[in-house]
């Protein structure tokens, strides 16, 4: 049953495949660990243009770690969620201190590097490395949900039964290009809100669709309301200090946002989280 679904995945995504710039063959693996960062929680079409600037600006880890965290947050710009330019730099100086320079092959030694988590360090070592590992994203785990286990949504958080699934998938052959065309099904036809099952190649034996397209019913999923939030307040804060070149005043800060109790705790966060300085006379930086 579950080899069933490898070569109509793999014949789909022959023809429909995009063509993305950390997918090409001379796309090395600082590129593809770049791309994987910046992909975690945003989708293509905003990542294209800051990875492109960034692999222009950094070609390498070196290149990156020679300059102050900051400069990655400021060339972030706004992907969102900042840690991950923190942890993409961190990473920069760890390759080139630790690893001479070379992102390392290995899932264990990818994964010891910051802000690495299992999904990227699957990614990174298949490919980049054309290693065989169950690559969990969010539309993967979405996929096998569907086609297999007949649900709508996969849970919160990854489970012991999800690997287990992802892992008997795994093809004997060319396991990389098995796990970028299940999450190209899952990014373009098998998508979260509305899956477009008539354009599906496993259609005919996807366990949800037979099932009736059963409604999700576990527990509630996370909504996506950003308007009020604190983290729309860090954005707008953190967008005032990328702009700025040098520091700049407390008042410059003020205006961005109206409610002074969330943006002062939304400032404490930006400095707790070592995206932001604040120096002795007051003004406020990214950090050096
Ligand atoms: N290709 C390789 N990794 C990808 C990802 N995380 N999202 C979209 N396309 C990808």
């Amino acid at each position: 049953m579950a080899t069933a679904l490898h070569a109509p995945i793999l014949d789909w995504y022959a023809e429909n495949a995009r063509d993305l710039p950390w997918r090409r063959p001379e796309a090395g693996p600082w590129a593809i660990l770049v791309s994987e960062i910046m992909l975690q929680q945003t989708p293509v079409v905003r990542v294209l243009p800051v990875w492109t600037e960034w692999m222009e600006r950094w070609p390498t880890p070196a290149a990156l770690a020679a300059e102050p965290p900051g400069e990655a947050v400021r060339h972030w710009g706004r992907l969102g969620y900042p840690r991950r330019a923190l942890n993409l730099h961190a990473c920069a100086r760890a390759v080139t201190s630790e690893h001479g320079g070379r992102v390392p092959q290995g899932y264990e030694e990818l994964r010891r590097l910051p802000g690495v988590g299992d999904y990227t360090a699957a990614a990174v070592a298949s490919f980049a490395f054309g290693r065989s590992h169950a690559v969990l994203d969010t539309n993967v785990r979405r996929v096998l949900a569907r086609a297999v286990r007949g649900e709508e949504y996969p849970p919160k958080a990854t489970t012991a039964a999800e690997r287990k699934l992802a892992e008997s998938l795994l093809p004997a052959l060319d396991a990389p290009r098995w796990a970028v065309a299940v999450m190209e099904l899952g990014a373009l036809v098998c998508t979260a809100r509305a899956p477009r099952c008539a354009d599906c190649p496993v259609a005919a034996s996807c366990a949800w669709r037979l099932a009736g397209r059963p409604a999700y019913d576990g527990p509630e999923r996370r909504g996506q309301t950003y308007a009020g939030t604190d983290r729309q307040c860090r954005g707008r804060l953190l967008a005032v200090l990328r702009e700025a070149h040098g520091a700049v005043p407390k008042a410059a800060l003020d205006v961005v946002w109206d409610d002074a109790v969330q943006r002062e705790r939304a400032l404490d966060g930006l400095i707790a989280d070592g995206l932001a300085q604040v120096l002795p006379d007051g003004a406020y930086r990214l950090p050096a």
